[in-house]
Formats: structure tokens, C-alpha cells, sequence
């Protein structure tokens, strides 16, 4: 489906973060607006953000919560996501040209194609999809609870995973279980190799490498330590390691840092003249287009309700399940 956006194109001028930030926080009040940001945004969206979180949490979020209005610092797949379970709130986007390169990589057209030659298959994709995918799909599922919804279909069932052919491998090795996987990846955390990740932990020798899911095979086998973007916090707060090289966006090194001031984060380097590997998708969230947004109520998320109900249903038998 083409993305059907009212967009807005005026610019904002150059006030403060803070005064930015003191606008929204009176729009909040004004509009009953929740203001939901994941943790690869900047970090001054995600202070002035009511909750900051990875997919998981934000979509827990998007489906309970009183609020008239859901503005959304993230990519497009969530906040379409927040859209299909909530379609009587206006749902708002900083940016509406923020999109997931992942989540565009898997046409719905040719994913039928791939789907209809293992038709005995039950379908389970990331919710780094489009309503298109998730409609073809059996169950939604995040890098926080893909494992443990896939531990739930009996042995033996057939399972096709997409789009993202990193975490399908990454279950299917962890639960000694073949899964048929879409060939998709994510262009962040595919970035990261063996070697220059190898480099890094040579060079701090104190350091426990942590690592996301999405990233390749040959990263992950060196990590002390696998999970979402929550778990990889959760992680860090509870282990007793001072020093991490952290193998995802370096977004979440924000509030690694403020939950533990004490210890030392090292964004793990995708080559030596390229040390970051960064969603300049999710970059594309500032606070002049957060602010924007509101008093535009717009861009606002527009979904066909027949492909809306289509999808609705993986995402609900994710919730019930994890
Ligand atoms: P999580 O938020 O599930 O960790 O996924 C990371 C990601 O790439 C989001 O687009
Ligand atoms: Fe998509 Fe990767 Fe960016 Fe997440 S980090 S929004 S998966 S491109």
C-alpha cells in the first residue's frame, strides 16, 4: 500500500531544545497526546518521550493507554503498528518519510509467492513489516519475544520466518529448529563483521561484547551476550561487567549511560573509518518535527480498515502470546 500521509513541510525556525521541549510537554496536556519514542532516536526525544522502549514495549503501549492522540518516534512499521490496534486515535509521525529498509525489503507480492510453496507452513514475521506482510502472516512477533512465541508451535510444524533472516537464524539455531527464512536483513546491524568486531574486543580485553539479534552469525557466536534492545539494557544494568562494546544502534547507549553512569559504553565499530552503524531512518526524528506535528496534527497515519482488520490479527495473537 502507498503511504497516505496529510505530510507538513513548514520549518520551525531554531528555538531551544528546552523551549522545544516545553512546547511539547504543554501540547501533551492540551491534546491528551502520548508521546512514544524507541531507543534509537536522539536523545533529547527521548526525554521529552512518556515512554521510551523497544518495539515490544511501544507496541504494549500503543494498545493500552487513554490517550486521544499517539504521536510516534520511530519508523513507519510502528507507527502503522500503533494505527491497526488503535483506529479511532489519531496517530502521529514526526516524519513520514521515516520507513524501515527492512521492512520495505519484503514486497507483500513476492512474499505470497515465497508463502504459497510451503503452504503447510504457519507464517511468524518480525513486526518489522508492513499491514500488508503482517495480513499474510499467522503471528507477529519482536526480538523480544520471537523465542518465546516460537517455542509455542509444536515440533514439527513447518515455519516460515521474515523479513529479517538474521533473527530467524539466530531462533532457529537457539531451539535447534529449521525454519524456512524470507532472506531479509537490517542494513545497521548487518554491517557489523567478525573482524573488526574481534579488533575491538582485542582492544578492550575488559569488555563483554553484547549483541543484538539482527546481527550476522559470525558477530553473535562472540557475544557474551544476545537480546532486543530491552534485553541488551536489562543486560547491562544487571551484569557485573564495568566495560561494553554494544553490538546495535548506539541510540540505546543514551540510557544504557544514564541507567549506569558508573560503567563504559563502546558503540562496536562497523569498519575503522566508519565506527558507528547507525538507522538514519530513526535519526530522522528530531524535536522540531515532533513539535511540528502536533500543532499540525499531521502527518497522521491513514490505513485502509480491510487491510487494517486483515492485520490486526497477527499482532493480537502476539500480545495474547508473549
Ligand atoms: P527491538 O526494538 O525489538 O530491539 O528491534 C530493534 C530494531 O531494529 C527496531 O527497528
Ligand atoms: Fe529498520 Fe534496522 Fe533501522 Fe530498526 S535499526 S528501523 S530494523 S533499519
Amino acid at each position: 500500500m502507498a503511504r497516505d500521509f496529510a505530510s507538513n513541510s513548514a520549518s520551525l525556525g531554531s528555538h531551544s531544545h528546552e523551549e522545544l521541549s516545553r512546547r511539547i510537554n504543554e501540547l501533551k496536556k492540551e491534546m491528551n497526546a502520548l508521546v512514544l519514542a524507541h531507543y534509537y532516536t536522539v536523545p533529547e526525544i527521548q526525554q521529552v518521550a512518556d515512554i521510551v522502549g523497544d518495539s515490544l514495549a511501544l507496541a504494549r503501549a500503543a494498545e493500552k493507554n487513554d490517550a486521544d492522540v499517539i504521536v510516534f518516534a520511530g519508523v513507519y512499521f510502528m507507527a502503522e503498528t500503533a494505527k491497526i490496534l488503535n483506529p479511532s486515535k489519531l496517530v502521529l509521525m514526526p516524519d513520514a518519510f521515516a520507513g524501515c529498509p527492512l521492512a520495505d525489503s519484503c514486497p507483500a507480492e513476492e512474499f505470497k509467492r515465497f508463502k504459497e510453496q510451503f503452504p503447510e507452513a504457519i507464517v511468524i514475521t518480525y513486526i518489522n513489516s508492513t499491514a500488508e506482510i503482517k495480513a499474510l502472516s499467522d503471528i507477529t512477533c519482536t526480538s523480544s519475544n520471537a523465542e518465546q512465541i516460537i517455542r509455542q508451535i509444536p515440533a514439527g510444524q513447518k515455519i516460515i520466518f521474515g523479513p529479517d533472516r538474521n533473527l530467524g537464524g539466530y531462533i532457529a539455531r537457539k531451539l535447534g529448529r529449521e525454519m524456512i527464512l524470507w532472506p531479509g536483513f537490517c542494513y545497521v546491524h548487518d554491517a557489523f563483521s567478525e573482524p573488526f568486531i574481534l579488533k575491538a574486543c582485542a582492544e578492550h580485553p575488559d569488555a563483554e561484547l553484547i549483541a543484538h539479534p539482527e546481527c550476522r552469525e559470525e558477530v553473535l557466536r562472540h557475544a557474551a551476550f544476545t537480546g532486543s534492545t530491552q534485553a541488551l539494557l536489562q543486560y547491562t544494568v544487571s551484569s557485573s561487567a564495568k566495560k561494553f562494546i554494544v553490538a546495535t544502534e548506539p541510540g540505546i547507549l543514551y540510557e544504557m549511560q544514564r541507567r549506569s553512569p558508573e560503567k563504559t559504553f563502546i558503540p562496536a565499530p562497523r569498519d575503522p573509518d566508519n565506527p558507528r552503524s547507525v538507522c538514519t531512518q530513526m535519526k530522522q526524528n528530531t524535536l522540531e518535527k515532533l513539535y511540528q506535528c502536533m500543532l499540525d496534527r499531521k502527518p497522521a497515519i491513514v490505513i485502509d480498515e480491510t487491510l487494517r482488520l486483515a492485520s490486526l490479527g497477527s499482532i493480537r495473537r502476539m500480545l495474547e502470546m508473549s
